[in-house]
């Protein structure tokens, strides 16, 4: 079964998470290609697809919001599954809404899940340190990678599940 596993990410801890879980599908035994969602031309060629997404101002990334937009005909025919990627720390006032929510009930993905981030001062540009520095939410790296692992467990479970129906 051939996996895709796409990832937005502006400062690397969402590519990172992606990575695990595509390591965990491959020990599996899946044949799993782990992709920047800005590479990806289609998802076409692929059975199931784990799409995730860093999140800011309660965005998704651009790269893979458009990956899951452009292929939504394709992915009602393919197994999906979505994750974020955040700190839900940090929110604004009048944000907009999870749109991760509305895009997982618009493609029909198996489930959404919520990973905690990372959030380095060092790394960010000016305005958004300005912006951090205002809210004041809690800094580091948040990531619990056992419990990315146990995710990725659980799909390669579906999945085989799904192989077998
Ligand atoms: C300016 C800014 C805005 C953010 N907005 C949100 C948000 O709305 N919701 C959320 O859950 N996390 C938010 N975060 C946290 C990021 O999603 C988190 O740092 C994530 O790990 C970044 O992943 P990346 O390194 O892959 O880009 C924000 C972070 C920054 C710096």
């Amino acid at each position: 079964m051939k996996v895709l596993v796409a990832t937005g990410s502006k400062y690397g801890a969402t590519r990172e998470v992606g990575r695990a879980i595509a390591e965990e599908l491959v020990a599996l035994g899946f044949d799993v290609d782990c992709e920047d969602a800005c590479d990806v031309k289609t998802v076409r060629y692929y059975d199931a697809i784990v799409l995730g997404s860093a999140v800011y101002g309660g965005l998704w990334r651009r790269d893979a919001s458009g990956l899951l937009r452009d292929n939504l005909e394709l992915l009602k025919d393919r197994a999906l599954w979505m994750f974020s990627v955040g700190m839900t720390s940090v929110t604004e006032p009048g944000q907009p809404l999870d749109e991760a929510e509305q895009l997982a009930i618009d493609a029909g993905a198996h489930e959404h899940y919520r990973f905690d981030g990372r959030l380095d001062l060092e790394l960010l540009n000016f305005g958004e340190k300005a912006l951090i520095r205002a809210i004041k939410p809690p800094v580091g790296d948040f990531r619990d990678f056992n419990a990315v692992k146990a995710w990725a467990q659980r799909v390669g479970a579906d999945l085989m599940a799904l192989a077998t129906d």
